[in-house]
C-alpha cells in the first residue's frame, strides 16, 4: 500500500518537476527584455557576461558585497546541497560511476552544514527586524522543509539506519517500471514525502530562482548601449525616427 502511494506520488512529483520548471524557463525565455539594463559596471563581450555569471552563480558574487554573514550561511546551504545531491546519485544508477564513489564521505557530512546553513537562514528571517518584516509564511515554511530533509536525512545515516539497499531497488523500480517494496521506516517515509513536497512545490515558487538567476536581465546583458543599436521590437524602424537631441527621438511626420 505504501509502496504504491509513495510510487505514484514520486511520479506525479517527477512530472511536476519538471514540467513545471521547463513551463518556468519557457516563460522566462519568451519574456522580451528590450531595455539594455546591465547592473554596472558589466562587461562589454560575451565571454564577459559568462564570467560574470559563473561567479555569480557558483560564488554569490552579489550576495559576498552586500552582506558576508548571509554569503556564508547560503554558501555553506548551496555547497553542501551540491554534495548531498552527487552522494544521493547511488540511488539512482547502477553501477555507481566513480566520481559518486568518491563523494560519499563528503556528502554524507555536508548534511550538517546543510542543516547548520539552513538554521542560519532561518535565525536571519526571524531576528533581522528588517528582513522579518517582509518575511512570508513560505519563507519560513521552505526553510523548515528543507531542514526536516536534513535532519531525516542525518538521523538515517547516524541515528537509526534504514535499508539503502531497499530504497536503490525501490527508485530503479520507479525508473523501470518494475516496481520494488519500499521500506517502511518512518524517517525513510519523512525524508521521501518532505522531498516529494519540496519537487511539486518547486515550479511555483522562489525557489525556481536556482533556474531563474540566468534569465535575469541586469546580469546577463553585455553593456554596449553606445556601441551598438538595440531596436525595440515593437517600436517604429529607425528610419522612421526623427533624432531630435536633446528631446530625444520623435516619429517623424
Ligand atoms: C532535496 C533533496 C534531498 C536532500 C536535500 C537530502 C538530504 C539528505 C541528507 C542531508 C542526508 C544525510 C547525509 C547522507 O547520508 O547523505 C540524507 C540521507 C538519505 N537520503 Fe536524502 N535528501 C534528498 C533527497 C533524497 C531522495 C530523493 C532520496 C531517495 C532516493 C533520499 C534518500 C536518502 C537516504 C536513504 C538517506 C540515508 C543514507 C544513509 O543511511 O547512509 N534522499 N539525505
Amino acid at each position: 500500500m505504501l509502496t504504491v502511494l509513495y510510487a505514484l506520488l514520486y511520479y506525479a512529483a517527477f512530472i511536476i518537476f519538471i514540467g513545471g520548471t521547463a513551463y518556468r524557463i519557457w516563460g522566462y525565455w519568451k519574456t522580451p527584455a528590450p531595455a539594455v539594463i546591465p547592473t554596472t559596471p558589466a562587461p562589454i563581450t560575451r565571454t564577459g557576461v559568462v564570467w560574470r555569471m559563473f561567479k555569480e552563480v557558483a560564488l554569490f558574487e552579489s550576495l559576498w558585497k552586500s552582506n558576508k554573514w548571509i554569503w556564508i550561511f547560503a554558501m555553506m546551504f548551496h555547497l553542501s546541497l551540491w554534495l548531498i545531491i552527487v552522494r544521493h546519485i547511488r540511488y539512482f544508477i547502477d553501477p555507481v560511476w566513480t566520481l559518486v564513489v568518491l563523494a560519499q564521505p563528503f556528502g554524507k557530512y555536508a548534511g550538517f552544514f546543510f542543516v547548520l546553513g539552513g538554521l542560519g537562514l532561518l535565525a536571519r528571517r526571524m531576528l533581522v527586524s528588517r528582513v522579518n518584516y517582509i518575511s512570508a509564511p513560505s519563507d519560513y515554511l521552505m526553510l523548515l522543509m528543507f531542514i526536516g530533509i536534513g535532519l531525516s536525512g542525518l538521523t538515517m545515516t547516524f541515528v537509526s539506519k534504514t535499508d539503502i539497499v531497499g530504497v536503490k531497488a525501490f527508485f530503479l523500480g520507479l525508473m523501470t517500471f518494475n516496481w520494488q517494496p519500499l521500506p517502511t521506516d518512518v524517517m525513510l517515509l519523512t525524508h521521501l514525502a518532505l522531498v516529494a513536497i519540496f519537487m511539486i512545490i518547486f515550479p511555483f515558487s522562489k525557489l525556481v530562482h536556482a533556474p531563474g538567476v540566468f534569465f535575469s536581465p541586469t546580469r546577463n546583458m553585455t553593456d554596449t548601449p553606445r556601441e551598438k543599436f538595440h531596436p525595440v521590437p515593437w517600436l517604429p524602424p529607425v528610419s522612421e525616427v526623427e533624432f531630435d537631441p536633446p528631446h530625444g527621438a520623435k516619429k517623424k511626420g
